[in-house]
């Protein structure tokens, strides 16, 4: 039920209507954020993505419309039309807008009416299960809006901007060939091509290759990506990429439109001034001192190498570490030997939840007295070596790991994050942004006893590095074009220079364990592409979703995507994925073989 809104026309927003308005008559629409009753008085907080507006009617002045207000409800929708008068002295409301004005009620109309809400939109303490369950009252919160206004102001921006620089925004397919690289596929099944299946694009990347064959020399898209992946507070299955993609271009070139680009989209979005061109640190040096390829420069608590200190020393989880070609590295979190035995007990946990099998540590109290463990394996002279080797000093706590390297770096590098985040180390107004270089071509998987592409196989490798070596140790060192841009720990977009010789990309599949047949099945319609007159190219894509998180000071993708998935990739609202009727699965030629009874 409501009422009809004909002969009302909204004048203004809820927000909009200030002392400016005084004496004017205005109309607004909106839902009732509060009802208050003061004896013959009825107060109605009317709201709208603006904000919020006091509205208000007198039983002995307007009867009619005091009796329709006394049956409004939290969350019904409203025409409101009425004459801006002050508010008095002691009623002015500083926090709002509107505050110093409230809107006699001339005429009400209810438009819908609301159940009683499963959570009240004023209320911020709301499990986020309930909040997803029912998102469409959940983004009416003021913080939802502005949210996702900043998307859309990133969005809009970077459109404006790419244009305006001669890029053209082509729309690639979502439904694609499935890759056997990268991330898992989605896979959709196809009616009238019975037992085959697209995949939903992991990203346009060799779409966007082949437009640059197609001489589209500046292409941008804002491209929907599917992963099915692990969700992460920064991982989502499905994301929207901000996709670029120039011929005759290099790393400077994309380094220089992308700091551009950030400084606009940041002003854009949020009016905030950034400072270019972005640090750089190649992904070696990244790892080196803060054990992660995408470090939070905002703090210190650099690692610092132990190995050659400790090789061959009594303590044997270090030496069989070194032994077996991994390091022993350590950190100094400078000020915190006041740290309680159950945090340094937490600590050790996060180095052990990211594979490490133990953390050791070093306590120098304030009066120099060291309290270690180590201290049963290492005689006090080789302790100070230590200490000096991670420039310990009364007060201090220091951290020591060993195992192999890429162990090692996770765990510390996960650690000093942990430290800076418990003693609040990181700036939280800074936005500290960085250009990882030189990544590694290859990535050594143990499991599968193969190389897989770190970024993808389209990515060029550095000349310098060529050819191609044969060992496995000295290939896990061959540095690709690649490059990721990073703003306070996060990857915020990855890209390269590719490869854009056929002959190369065959070697690359190769590399990669591929035979000329098989890379022929996956592939080969784009390594066809590549030999007919393809430009050197390259690019990069920036996560939209990510971007947005950052510039609204969110710590989760949640906060800014408008209907999001959850842990097992299920969407709360709708309650996908969900089992389909069996004329659906006959009609695909799919037959379900797992039991779902029990
Ligand atoms: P890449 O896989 O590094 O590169 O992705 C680029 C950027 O996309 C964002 N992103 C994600 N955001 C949310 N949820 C996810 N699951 C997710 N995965 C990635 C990140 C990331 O930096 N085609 C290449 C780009 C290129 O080489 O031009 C690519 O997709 O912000």
């Amino acid at each position: 039920m409501g009422e009809s809104m004909k002969g009302m026309k909204r004048t203004h927003y809820c927000g909009e209507v200030t002392e400016k308005h005084l004496g004017e008559t205005v109309t607004v629409m909106g839902w009732v954020n509060k009802r208050r009753h003061l004896s013959h008085l009825i107060f109605i907080m009317l709201r709208d993505r603006t904000g919020l507006v006091q509205t208000t009617c007198c039983e002995n002045t307007a009867p009619d419309i005091y009796e329709a207000a006394k049956n409004v409800r939290g969350e019904y929708v409203l025409a409101i039309k009425g004459t801006v008068t002050a508010r008095t002295a002691e009623n002015i409301n500083a926090e709002l807008s509107t505050g110093k004005i409230e809107i006699d009620i001339t005429e009400l109309r209810v438009l819908s009416e609301a159940e009683v809400p499963p959570f009240q939109v004023t209320d911020t303490d709301v499990g986020m299960d309930l909040r997803l369950k029912h998102r469409y009252i959940d983004l009416r919160r003021t913080e939802m809006q502005n949210n996702l206004w900043v998307r859309h102001r990133v969005a809009q921006s970077a459109r404006r901007f790419l244009s305006d620089d001669g890029f053209i925004e082509i729309e690639t397919p979502v439904l694609f060939k499935s890759s056997p690289e990268g991330a898992r596929d989605y896979l959709v099944a196809s009616r009238v091509n019975p037992g085959s299946f697209y995949a939903l694009v992991q990203s346009p990347q060799m779409m966007k290759q082949m437009l640059m064959v197609s001489g589209f020399d500046k292409y941008f898209q804002l491209a929907k990506c599917y992963r099915d992946e692990d969700l992460r507070a920064d991982r989502q299955p499905e994301f929207t990429q901000i996709d670029i993609e120039l011929s005759f271009a290099d790393e400077e070139d994309i380094f220089a439109l992308m700091e551009r680009g950030m400084k606009k989209f940041c002003m854009d979005a949020i009016g905030r001034e950034i400072t270019v061109p972005f640090k750089r640190l190649p992904y070696r040096e990244a790892m080196d001192r803060f054990g992660s390829d995408k470090p939070d420069m905002r703090f210190g608590l650099e690692l610092k190498n132990l190995t050659e200190i400790l090789r061959g020393c009594d303590f044997a989880a270090f030496s069989t570490a070194i032994e077996n070609g991994g390091s022993v590295r350590g950190i100094n979190a400078e000020g915190c030997a006041d740290t309680p035995r159950k945090q340094i007990d937490a600590y050790v946990e996060i180095a052990k939840e990211n594979k490490a099998k133990g953390l050791s540590w070093i306590v120098i109290s304030s009066d120099g007295e060291i309290k270690t463990a180590l201290s049963k394996f290492f005689n006090e002279s080789k302790l100070n070596e230590i200490i000096q080797a991670l420039d310990g000093k009364p007060g201090d706590l220091l951290f020591i790991c060993s195992d192999k390297d890429e162990t090692v770096f996770d765990a510390l590098g996960a650690l000093r994050c942990a430290v800076a985040k418990k003693r609040g180390l990181a700036d939280e107004n800074e936005f500290n942004f960085l250009w990882v270089t030189e990544m590694p071509l290859f990535e050594w998987s143990e499991e599968d006893g193969r190389f897989y592409a770190k970024h993808h196989p389209f990515t060029s490798p550095m000349e310098e590095d060529l050819p191609l070596p044969d060992s496995t140790e000295k290939r896990k060192a061959v540095r690709a074009r690649a490059y990721d841009l990073v703003l306070n720990g996060y990857e915020l977009g990855g890209g390269s220079i590719r490869i854009h010789r056929k002959e190369v990309q065959e070697i690359m599949f190769n590399a990669l364990g591929f035979t000329a047949e098989d890379a022929q099945k996956a592939f080969g319609f784009f390594i066809d592409a590549l030999q007919y007159g393809t430009p050197p190219h390259g690019g990069i894509a920036l996560g939209l979703d990510r971007i947005s998180m950052l510039f609204c000071g969110a710590d989760s993708l949640r906060e800014v995507i408008a209907f999001p998935k959850v842990k097992d990739a299920s969407c709360p609202l709708s309650g996908a994925p969900s089992v389909v009727e069996q004329k659906q699965l006959d009609e695909l030629g799919i037959k379900i073989n797992i039991n779902r009874e029990g």
